[in-house]
């Protein structure tokens, strides 16, 4: 594996994400605890994140020197090479001028970081992002790149497989940054591409039934992606020693609770409560109109239901969750002086405690996309594995207002007719989230000879990487138009449609 020790660069994940892309396994560390994951892990090579921090600050943080001297490959990337230069004998000064995003570099000697990708005298284009620069090299290094704000854009040190760059590969803005990150990792560390879902697949099931030994397992299934995922994973290691949760909530779009069932229950036989709860999350949200209070009754109610069937077959020894890499790294933060927080995730909050269960996460160690192909491995539809994400209040975060049955069955007939004729158009797989929402506004129409009095459907349609900005998406208008007819045509109840096309931020991608 690869050991990431991370300053606190908002792109350190990315590191992470192209090292796997590269078929090697790697962790991400805080630097506080640096140590301690090198002693881990035992890792066949480093990398040294980029920071908001100033090596030429007293207070900077810094690599092990253990770690440094440990004659393992280093990549530093942006601060990561600042570090190598201060602690191994060059130096760093602030920069008068800040260097912030695109740039073109030249290369100016070969190394065998860049052997066949950039030949001596290329002119790749790179991501930027820097203030400080090196402005002596530690003895052995040689300037391999230069830019025009950093004569050291990139260095080597081929003897000690030890190289830098100012720049970051990790981006996409840097075109070829994916293809040097495999160089380091296969050609400069000699790493084989062991890491597939078929392997984690294997050694995961091995795991789980270490763990789990001849105890019980629940598991709460949303029908989402990561819920899916888990039930067949743990399904396919310990069988009937699973027993999964849906509670229907309701809220759910058209078809979707008989997919979910027939999926689970009559495809791959897994043990499944089918909790039509609905009846009760209605009676619990009539009225209601603010959007938190909304998302509190939900999830109270969902974990009574939750704890109410898991009472009813006798209790459970452990509580399986989708929690995924993103929530459990632990990121640094350094407001206030550098300082390590953790991010905890509950999908079912406090039931574990509240029910003596112990967890079991087997995604803890994946990123979404590998996810989605652990999916795929396992035999998921591919339909249902490259599924929208959707929230866990489902349709009553889309529906601004009082929820009601009745607006509730409008809502999923507008929404089916969008989300069909975008699979028609072949837009699915483009869109990371469409859905339709139905608003409290009444409007006046003309239908026939007849005027009409009806609610307004809003379209929402977004692009985005991973649902912390978005833009919204550029349909044609003609494509508009076929929906707006035929929702208003076929869905009695709307006579208006409009398309919200507000990016986030400042906008949400929901509507409550
Ligand atoms: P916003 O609306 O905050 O949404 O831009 C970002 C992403 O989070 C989803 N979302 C939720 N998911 N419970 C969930 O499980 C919630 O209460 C919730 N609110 C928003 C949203 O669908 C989008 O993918």
């Amino acid at each position: 594996p690869i050991l990431i020790i991370d300053f606190g660069s908002q792109v350190t994940q990315l590191i992470a994400r192209r090292i796997r892309e590269a078929g090697v396994y790697c962790e991400i560390v805080p630097f506080a605890k640096a140590e301690e994951g090198f002693d881990r892990l035992n890792p066949g090579a480093v990398i040294l994140s980029g920071s908001p921090a100033s090596v030429t600050d007293e207070n900077g943080p810094l690599a092990p020197t253990r770690i440094l001297n440990a004659g393992l490959p280093i990549l530093g990337i942006c601060y990561g090479e600042q570090l190598i230069c201060h602690q191994m004998g060059g130096k760093v000064e602030p920069g008068e001028t800040r260097e912030f995003g695109r740039a073109e570099i030249t290369i100016t000697d070969d190394c065998k970081l860049f052997e066949g990708l950039w030949p001596k005298g290329a002119t790749p284009q790179v991501w930027m992002s820097h203030g400080d620069r090196v402005t002596a090299l530690p003895p052995g290094f040689r300037a391999v790149a230069v830019s025009e704000g950093a004569p050291f854009a990139a260095i080597a040190n081929d003897a000690r497989k030890i190289y830098a760059v100012q720049f970051h590969p990790e981006v996409v803005h840097t075109p070829d940054g994916a293809k040097l990150l495999s160089r380091f990792v296969h050609e400069v560390a000699g790493l084989k591409a062991d890491w597939t879902m078929n392997a984690f697949r294997e050694a995961e099931i091995a795991r789980i039934r270490a763990q789990v030994g001849k105890g019980r397992v629940i598991c709460g299934l949303s029908g989402g992606v990561d819920s899916s995922v888990v039930a067949v994973l743990l399904h396919e290691a310990i069988g009937d020693q699973l027993t999964c949760v849906f509670v229907d909530t309701g809220m759910m779009r058209s078809g979707e609770a008989d997919e979910v069932v027939t999926l689970f229950r009559d495809h791959y036989n897994i043990r499944l409560i089918h909790s039509d709860a609905s009846a009760l999350f209605l009676e619990k949200l009539a009225g209601v109109t603010d959007p938190e209070q909304k998302r509190k009754i939900i999830g109270a109610t969902f974990i009574d239901v939750f704890e109410q069937e898991a009472k009813a077959i006798g209790g459970a020894d452990f509580l399986a969750q989708g929690t995924l890499y993103p929530d459990v790294i632990e990121s640094v933060s350094f407001s206030g002086g550098p300082s390590v927080t953790i991010k905890s995730h509950h999908n079912v909050g406090g039931l574990p405690a509240r029910m003596r269960m112990k967890l079991v996460e087997p995604l803890r160690e994946l990123f979404k996309d590998e996810v989605r192909a652990l999916g795929r491995e396992l035999g998921l539809p591919p339909a249902f594995v490259g599924r929208h994400p959707f929230p866990g209040p489902g349709l009553a975060i889309r529906m601004p207002g009082a929820i009601t049955f009745e607006g509730l069955e409008i809502l999923r007939k507008a929404d089916k007719i969008y989300l069909e004729e975008i699979r028609k158009a072949g837009l699915y797989d483009e869109i990371w989230q469409a859905f339709a929402v139905l608003l409290p506004v009444r409007t006046v129409g003309v239908m026939g000879d007849g005027r009409t009095y009806d609610q307004v459907c809003g379209l929402r349609a977004v692009t985005s990487v991973d649902g912390m900005t978005a833009d919204s998406y550029p349909f044609e208008h003609a494509f508009l138009s076929r929906v707006a007819t035929r929702i208003i045509n076929e869905v009695r109840g709307i006579n208006r449609v409009v398309y919200d096309i507000t990016s986030k931020p400042p906008g949400t991608i929901e509507w409550e």
